[in-house]
């Protein structure tokens, strides 16, 4: 299946995603894009001959339109928010409703909306005194991480000292958590019900 990933900064979950031994024959990355020029993870796509498309207001070299027609012909399937901070426009959405997916960083629908990403949202939880938190990988909809949820995994950070401590115990949850649901959807063991999201065995 061709995938694209969407990223901002580190890239940690699309290495994790490439490096994946379930999904190794199964998956092509066919384009990395961000709206971050100079980010990490575009040195890890280039690494792996990945495509990469710079997706900004005015300065981008492709715009959100020109990317629809850009996946349609290049046949992607899945497209894989890892990191990516900013919203998704509408009509992109739309476009590929059911076909998104996005990595968030805490036991949604807590600790999510705008401006809750990366750190935030470990300041946030760390600050709350949640005794648990961790991954969620959801669908995207027109708004802040408030699509269907498709999986979650908990960790336990009754005993952490530091919103950094909660980043680390989820970040290797994540690498875990995305390439699982990618291989779920693949297999077509990710069903959509009228309201809810199920995952077989
Ligand atoms: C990850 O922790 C991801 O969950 C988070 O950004 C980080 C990206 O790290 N995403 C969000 O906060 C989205 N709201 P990475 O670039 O190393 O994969």
């Amino acid at each position: 299946m061709n995938l694209a990933v969407f990223v901002s900064g580190r890239g940690s979950n699309l290495k994790a995603i490439l490096e994946n031994e379930d999904l190794k024959n199964i998956i092509t990355i066919v384009a990395v894009i961000s709206d971050k020029q100079n980010c990490a993870a575009f040195d890890i796509a280039k690494e792996n001959n990945i495509t990469t498309f710079y997706i900004g207001n005015k300065e981008g070299n492709i715009s959100f339109e020109k990317l629809v027609s850009w996946m349609k012909i290049n046949s992607v399937e899945l497209i894989v928010l890892a990191g990516f901070l900013k919203l998704i426009p509408s009509y992109f959405v739309g476009e590929f409703r059911n076909k998104i997916i996005n990595i968030h960083p805490a036991l949604l629908p807590s600790f999510g909306g705008k401006g809750m990403y990366g750190m935030n949202v470990h300041k946030a939880v760390f600050q709350s005194s949640s005794k648990v938190s961790g991954p969620t990988v959801h669908f995207v909809d027109e708004y802040y991480d408030t699509g269907g949820i498709i999986a979650q995994q908990c960790v336990d950070i009754s005993s952490v000292n530091s919103p950094e401590e909660i980043a680390e115990k989820v970040l290797k949850e994540e690498h875990k958590i995305l390439p699982y649901v990618i291989k779920k959807i693949i297999e077509g063991k990710v069903i959509r019900t009228d309201n809810r999201v199920v995952v077989l065995e």
